[in-house]
């Protein structure tokens, strides 16, 4: 039912490297977060945890000093969410997701923040709101949330229980539709 995990994805060094720069605690949260969202709003909760776990995958080890990020010169030349789409969507259709369900989660990692965009409203399709909104209720003043740590075992548990989560809520679906 579901061609790619959450746990195939967190498995990947792909997702170790990039995804542990920005922080896997918070990516896992977020996750989370998007998961529960999306179920509330009727968006498809897979693509919205794997856009949710994914959406800072983009992040440059630049603008860095002692270790903490310069967030004045982040803002300024920030495109990790660009950054990030792309190298998303190359990950999902490299472990064998379905075309469009890629193209969704990389367009919702590419507008999750506006903070890159010169001024203007931006109009969110449901799941894209889902995972902007999932990010900002994890995010935590001065960046913080980037530094939170989660240990291995943790992270992969709390993984494998999103998955479920996932799984059960497409299968119960299923059964609903084909009841109804
Ligand atoms: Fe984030």
């Amino acid at each position: 039912m579901r061609n790619v995990s959450l746990e195939k994805l967190y498995n990947h060094p792909i997702v170790q490297k990039y995804v542990r720069r920005s922080g896997m605690a918070h990516a896992i949260a977020v996750a989370e977060k998007a998961f529960e969202i999306a179920v509330q709003n009727k968006v498809d909760p897979d693509l919205a945890a794997k856009a949710g776990f994914l959406h800072d995958i983009g992040h440059y080890t630049w603008y860095r000093s002692n270790g903490e990020w310069d967030y004045q010169e982040y803002k300024q030349n920030d495109i990790h969410a660009i950054k990030g789409a792309a190298r998303a969507h190359k990950l999902l259709v490299r472990c064998g997701e379905d075309l469009q369900n890629a193209k969704e989660i990389a367009l919702a990692i590419l507008l999750h923040t506006d903070s890159y965009l010169p001024d203007g409203q931006l109009k969110l399709s449901p799941l894209q709101y889902v995972v902007a909104k999932a990010d900002q209720a994890d995010e935590l003043p001065g960046g913080k949330h980037h530094y939170r740590k989660i240990d291995g075992g943790t992270a992969l548990a709390r993984i494998q229980t999103l998955d479920q989560r996932i799984n059960h809520y497409k299968l119960s679906n299923q059964i609903e539709k084909t009841v109804s």
